[in-house]
């Protein structure tokens, strides 16, 4: 592209820019946006490979993998919802610093984009359909019903992500926008295309799901292994197919990193050997090593717990590295720089944002999180203790204090 391409393809994006500006500092955006899309990933990568490892245990005879199926699908399905919830996150942030970027790409692929939702539901349906189908069976070594539910959820959730990966690549190809739009000598609004993609990208966040999996079984058998009627010969099981996962996973999404660098597009310049290019694949790798030093012998139980944490760690790497790409990209090769975006400072706004994640999200997660917590580890029945009861009427009074406050604040602002 000459120089008169690229400064026309920059005024584009500039003037596509919202006037209105930010109510903070953009890179406060831009953080969140690495943080929250590693969380997002990193839900999607357990849904994608327990469901593989449901998949696996549905069609083998063997009664350990079978078991191990069924535990899995349990935490796929939950694992959907929060990759949902998380991942409206980074949709939010991404679309106000690149709101040129992000409302192109979705309008070009705007069949896409709403077909998104209901591909998204069918897959959700046919992962239920098969644990509806199974779930209250007490023998869990059985031959399990509407095994091809499973194979159909795993190809749509796959499709889902590859809508995604298609919006996230057409973003990095403003040069492009115009053509896409004009097929032919004529306009197309049709929206019925995804216009760019990256195979190796795609497959080395899908592959990711591999080693995300092994992490959540060994964290499995170190959470089961306290209940009294822990069953040892199915838990250790459980963690060496995990261990197994993280090491082949993480070697495997190593060189699909690898491939991913080698294909990036011209306008990344020489990002690839870049340090931010290299540390991502350099943390997967470390991943295999990291679990072939701690999740054996002595420091096993120790780390299980770990496994997840570490896996986010990585994936906050890679998300840091992802997004480094974009501005290389973006501000690198076209001069689209958000760090330029006009401020309209909105204190109550990013303070009101910062303290319902802090203390809301705070309080009401630690409730949740311990019920769950405790009743997964309790045998039949759990009741809560005094103080979990009093953490669950706090977290409500929480939420009541912050619904007044919203709507005091509000009326407040519009009698004004
Ligand atoms: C449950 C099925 C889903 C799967 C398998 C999936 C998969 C993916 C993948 C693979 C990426 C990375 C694309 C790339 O960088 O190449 C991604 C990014 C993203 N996903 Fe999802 N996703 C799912 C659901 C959702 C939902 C429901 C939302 C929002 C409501 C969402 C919002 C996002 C956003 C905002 C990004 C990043 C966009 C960007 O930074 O440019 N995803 N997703």
């Amino acid at each position: 592209m000459d120089a008169q391409n690229v400064a026309q393809v920059t005024e584009m994006m500039y003037a596509l820019r919202n006037p209105a500006g930010l109510p903070t500092y953009p890179i406060i955006f831009v953080g969140l946006n690495v943080l929250t899309f590693a969380l997002h990933i990193l839900f999607v990568q357990l849904l994608l490979g327990t469901s593989l490892v449901a998949l696996y245990g549905a069609y083998t005879n063997n009664p350990l993998w079978r078991r191990l199926g069924m535990a899995m699908i349990d935490v796929a399905k939950v694992s959907v919802s929060v990759a949902i919830v998380v991942g409206v996150a980074p949709l939010l942030f991404v679309q106000v610093v690149y709101d040129p970027h992000w409302y192109t790409s979705n309008v070009l692929s705007a069949d896409w984009v709403i077909a998104f939702i209901f591909i998204l539901i069918l897959a959700y349906w046919a992962m239920y359909l098969y644990y509806f189908q199974n779930y209250k069976r007490e023998d869990k070594t059985a031959e399990p019903k509407s095994r091809w539910s499973l194979i159909v959820s795993l190809a749509l959730m796959l499709l889902v992500g590859f809508i995604m990966h298609s919006l996230t690549s057409q973003i990095l190809h403003p040069e492009m926008w115009k053509e896409w739009y004009m097929q032919n000598g004529k306009l197309d609004y049709s929206g019925d295309t995804l216009h760019a993609y990256n195979f190796w990208r795609y497959a080395f966040f899908i592959s990711m799901a591999i080693p995300v999996a092994g992490a959540m079984m060994v964290t499995y058998r170190r959470f089961k292994m306290v209940r009294e009627d822990a069953d040892m010969q199915y838990l250790n099981f459980a963690a060496e197919v995990g261990k197994k996962w993280i090491l082949v996973g993480s070697i495997i999404s190593t060189v699909l990193y690898v491939a991913w660098m080698m294909t990036i597009q011209e306008t990344a310049g020489d990002f690839a050997t870049s340090f931010w290019g290299i540390i991502g694949g350099v943390a997967v790798l470390g991943y295999a090593l990291w679990a072939k030093l701690r999740l054996n012998g002595k420091s096993a139980d120790m780390c299980s717990y770990m496994a997840l944490p570490m896996a986010l760690v990585i994936g906050l790497v890679v998300a840091t590295s992802r997004e480094i790409l974009r501005y290389d990209i973006l501000n690198g090769f076209f001069g689209y720089d958000f760090f330029d975006y006009k401020i309209v400072m909105d204190w109550y706004s990013t303070g009101l944002f910062f303290l319902t994640f802090a203390i809301v999200g705070g309080v009401v997660l630690s409730y949740f999180l311990t019920i769950a917590w405790k009743a997964g580890q309790t045998v039949g029945i759990y009741t809560p203790g005094p103080g979990v009861q009093k953490l669950g009427t706090v977290a409500i009074w929480v939420v009541a204090l912050w619904l007044v406050q919203f709507f005091v604040v509000g009326f407040y602002v519009w009698a004004q």
